[in-house]
């Protein structure tokens, strides 16, 4: 994923207690013991960050907080866990249409929430322009990380806009991150260095005929070995406009970008506000607020 879309979550130093047992010594990591979902979800995941953004977003424009989150794409389903930890009365419910990461996200992370809490997220392997009588009624519909420049033909994201609005609840909001800038379409390498592996972000083709981009996510331990094409992407590199184009063909009354601040460095500040212009940066992520009334 662009490198701008993550922010590493804050750690908690655990209290020490007098008594406490020695753990184990960590095994260093390496391409035998390494699961690439832990390496995703360490690297590229911040679901902490991405709810408090819309949470505080829904909460601002309709004056109360969102109960009922779908997230589309779910992957592992972090975003349904981080969402039904936030508050009592939160519901979840996650779409994928890959079952074997579905299937990781209920033994691995779905198995760390309560049993109370568990029994407030749905998970189906449903495509998401299909989504299903259960996953309506949505105060809040999420497409992050990218994942709908899965989608490549206008058509495609066109039925899959449709669909999101009639799965809305009255003053719903989808909410979609959106990666662009000069450097997006660039075919090259991005490392940065994780806790006991260093991350990989590969653009390994761009075409500007039809504008989809090739990418790749490898990761590299400190032992010499390394996980190749851990997860590959075929996107499209939607723009803003067109992706705005296409939310008002599908009968949003009206979409917001929200465009992040500048650190004064020369990075991002992490604050994202709505805009009507942005700069012209070599490389930018955006979020887009998409309304139905
Ligand atoms: C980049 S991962 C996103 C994981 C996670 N939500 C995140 O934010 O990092 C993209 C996911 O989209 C799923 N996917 C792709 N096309 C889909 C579709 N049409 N309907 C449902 N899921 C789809 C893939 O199986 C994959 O798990």
């Amino acid at each position: 994923m662009p490198d701008h879309a993550m922010t590493k979550p804050s750690t908690r130093t655990p209290k020490r207690t007098a008594r406490r047992k020695p753990r184990p010594a960590r095994q260093p990591l390496t391409a035998a013991t390494a699961d690439r979902h832990d390496l995703y979800t360490a690297a590229v995941q911040n679901v902490a960050a991405e709810i408090d953004f819309v949470d505080q977003t829904y909460k601002t424009l309709r004056g109360q907080y969102a109960t009922r989150l779908r997230e589309d794409f779910c992957g592992t389903a972090q975003t349904c866990a981080e969402w039904v930890r936030r508050r009592p009365g939160n519901v979840a419910v996650g779409l994928d249409l890959d079952e074997p990461t579905l299937q990781w996200g209920r033994e691995k992370v779905m198995s760390r929430l309560t049993e109370e809490q568990q029994a407030r997220v749905i998970l189906k392997n449903r495509d998401v322009r299909d989504p299903g009588r259960k996953a309506r009624d949505m105060d809040l519909i999420l497409a992050m990380n990218f994942s709908s420049n899965a989608l490549m033909a206008r058509s495609d994201m066109l039925a899959y806009f449709k669909a999101i609005r009639k799965s809305l609840a009255p003053g719903g909001l989808f909410i979609m991150d959106c990666y662009g800038g000069s450097e997006s379409l660039l075919e090259q390498e991005e490392r940065r260095a994780c806790k006991g592996f260093t991350y990989v972000w590969d653009q390994v083709h761009y075409n500007p005929i039809d504008a989809t981009l090739d990418t790749a996510i490898h990761f590299e331990f400190k032992d010499g070995t390394s996980i190749r094409n851990a997860f590959t992407y075929h996107w499209r590199l939607w723009t803003l406009a067109e992706l705005r184009d296409v939310l008002a063909d599908a009968g949003f009354a009206r979409s917001t970008v929200y465009w992040e601040g500048d650190d004064g460095k020369g990075g991002g500040d992490g604050v994202f506000k709505p805009a009507a212009r942005g700069d012209a940066c070599a490389s930018w992520i955006a979020y887009i607020v998409a309304e139905i009334d």
